[in-house]
C-alpha cells in the first residue's frame, strides 16, 4: 500500500501493552457504542488498530462477524485472550496496515478508534480501509484533534498525525458520504490510558457506490 514504515508501531505498542492490564480498558469506544443501533448481528466488521481487542470483542458479543488487525503481536495476543474470556470468536490478524491488503468491498462495518498513523501514510491507509466497505457500508472513526495536544493525556506527539475535518474530507473524498463530522470537547473514560478531558474528532460515513 505504502513504502516501508520508517517507524515500527508494532514494537512501540508491544512495549505499552506488555503489562497484563488492559491499558485502554475492556469497555467499548464511546463513539462506536453511541452508534450501537447500527451494529446489528450478522454484519461483517473490520476493526483496524484494535490493540488489545476491546472494540472487536464488544462487536463480536453483539453477534457481528469480526476481523481485527493490529501491528502489535502483544496486543493481538491480548485481544485473543479477551475474546476467549468473553466466549466470543474474532479473527485477530497481526499486520501493519500500511502494508496489509484490505479486501475490497469485504465488510459492512469498519471501526477506527484512535488509529493514528504517520501523516504521510494516513490518507493511503484511510482510503484502503474505506474501500474495504461494501457499498452503503458504515465507517465509524474517532481520534484526537490537533488542539488536544498539550491539553489532555495521550495521543500522537505531533499535530500532523491528528484529525481535522478538512483532512477527513480529503482522505475519504469520493469514497464516503459523510453523515456526521464534528470536533468536540469530551471526557474519555478513566479506564482508558488517555482518560480525562479530550478534544476529539468523530466521523460517521457510508461507502458510496463505486
Ligand atoms: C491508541 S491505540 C488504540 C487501540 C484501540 N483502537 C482502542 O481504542 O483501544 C492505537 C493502536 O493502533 C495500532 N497501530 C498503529 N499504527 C498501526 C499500523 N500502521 N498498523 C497496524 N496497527 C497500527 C497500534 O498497534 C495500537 O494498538
Amino acid at each position: 500500500m505504502n513504502s516501508k514504515p520508517a517507524t515500527d508501531p508494532g514494537t512501540f505498542w508491544d512495549e505499552r501493552y506488555a503489562d497484563t492490564d488492559y491499558i485502554f480498558g475492556q469497555e467499548p469506544n464511546q463513539w462506536m457504542a453511541a452508534n450501537a443501533d447500527l451494529l446489528t448481528p450478522g454484519l461483517r466488521a473490520l476493526v483496524p488498530g484494535d490493540g488489545e481487542g476491546r472494540n472487536g470483542v464488544w462487536l463480536a458479543a453483539r453477534g457481528l462477524d469480526v476481523t481485527t488487525v493490529d501491528a502489535s503481536p502483544v496486543g493481538v495476543d491480548k485481544a485473543r485472550k479477551l475474546a476467549a474470556a468473553s466466549s466470543v470468536t474474532i479473527d485477530a490478524i497481526t499486520a501493519d496496515l500500511r502494508e496489509w491488503d484490505a479486501p475490497e468491498a469485504g465488510y459492512d462495518v469498519v471501526v477506527l478508534a484512535f488509529l493514528h498513523v504517520n501523516a504521510d501514510d494516513r490518507t493511503g491507509v484511510h482510503r484502503a480501509l474505506a474501500r474495504a466497505l461494501k457499498p452503503g457500508g458504515l465507517l465509524l472513526l474517532e481520534g484526537f484533534a490537533p488542539d488536544h495536544l498539550g491539553t489532555g493525556k495521550g495521543g500522537p506527539p505531533v499535530k500532523e498525525m491528528m484529525f481535522t475535518e478538512e483532512r477527513m474530507h480529503e482522505d475519504f473524498a469520493g469514497l464516503l458520504d459523510i453523515e456526521h463530522l464534528e470536533v468536540l470537547h469530551t471526557e474519555l473514560p478513566a479506564s482508558e490510558r488517555h482518560g480525562g478531558p479530550a478534544i476529539v474528532l468523530r466521523l460517521r460515513g457510508r461507502r458510496t457506490d463505486p
